[in-house]
């Protein structure tokens, strides 16, 4: 689905941003990228659709080179990405309905598009697609009048109308409470399942990558310095990853805390840490 070989950034500022990374996804899964502030992440994800020029290596999409393509075949290849940001990207003065419309166009020709009507079966599939992100009901709520969880539920519904072949996800929770946190990545990593789109997620959270991902790769200096699942993701991972800390109360412990399954949920619950009323 998507190879990246040896991909390279260096900003004109002299920044090595991405110092020769590899990673490849075969299956629809969700990748978290963790790493300190500045590790390369946003860069990664930019250089994949080429809102951030690449300055070496290969980007494959199903077989396709996106680091070398022209203009035009650019245009066409980034339709075949959806992209979710931390400050969801919305164009407040329009509903719901417009802003999730807007994903079936090419990222530059939405305004000259605005004002021609849109295909029938195109509204149909936004109105299937608000009713399974949790919005039946809001297409003519203008996307000011929402929060930050439906907001970024108008994000999601906008990146899938495009159908495409992955999901470039840049801190999709930063600016949501704990509970929307894990309610948007629940919903992200169901409709990576749904229709089988490969997901790459940076996020800073790691309890939270842990929970809702099924493959975590650590970025330090622009390197992939861990890939692996959540279990492996240990003290001294992230003493690689983010360097010296006491990182005892951040790695996830509760396996399954939300029905409380986990083999440490129910010794938690003994000690009064994890309380039903505040279980996400
Ligand atoms: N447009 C730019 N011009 C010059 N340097 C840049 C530019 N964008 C990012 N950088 C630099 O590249 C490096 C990687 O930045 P990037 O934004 O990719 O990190 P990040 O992992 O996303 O960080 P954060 O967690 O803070 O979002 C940093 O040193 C940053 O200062
Ligand atoms: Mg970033």
């Amino acid at each position: 689905m998507l190879e990246i070989i040896d991909l390279k950034k260096i900003y004109p500022t002299g920044t090595k941003a991405l110092d020769g990374i590899s990673l490849s996804v075969d299956q629809p899964q969700v990748i978290a990228i963790i790493g300190p502030s500045g590790a390369g992440k946003s860069t990664l994800i930019r250089c994949i659709n080429r809102l951030v020029e690449p300055s070496s290596g290969q980007i494959l999409l199903n077989e396709t080179d996106i680091a070398h393509l022209g203009r035009r075949e650019l245009r066409k290849a980034r339709r075949r990405m959806g992209m979710i940001f931390q400050e969801y990207n919305l164009v407040d003065r329009l509903t719901v309905m417009e802003n999730v419309l807007s994903g079936r166009l090419g990222y530059v020709s939405f305004w000259r598009a605005y004002r021609r009507s849109f295909p029938k079966a195109d509204v149909a599939a936004a109105f299937e697609l608000l009713e399974r992100v949790g919005l039946k009901g809001y297409h003519n709520t203008r996307a000011d009048a929402l929060s930050g969880g439906q907001r970024q539920r108008v994000g999601i519904a906008r990146a899938l109308m495009q159908a495409p072949d992955l999901l470039l996800v840049d801190e999709p929770t930063a600016s949501l409470d704990p509970k929307t946190s894990r309610q948007i990545m629940r919903l992200l990593t169901e409709l990576v399942q749904e229709r089988g789109t490969p997901a790459l997620v940076n996020i800073h959270d790691v309890a939270l990558a842990q929970a809702f991902s099924d493959k975590i790769i650590g970025l330090r200096d622009g390197r992939v310095v861990f890939e692996g699942v959540s279990d492996q993701v240990t003290e001294a991972v992230l003493t690689d990853i983010y360097g010296e800390e006491d990182w005892s109360t951040t790695i996830r412990k509760v396996d399954d805390a939300e029905n409380g399954t986990g083999p440490d949920s129910t010794e938690q619950k003994n000690n009064g840490i994890l309380r039903e009323s505040a279980s996400g």
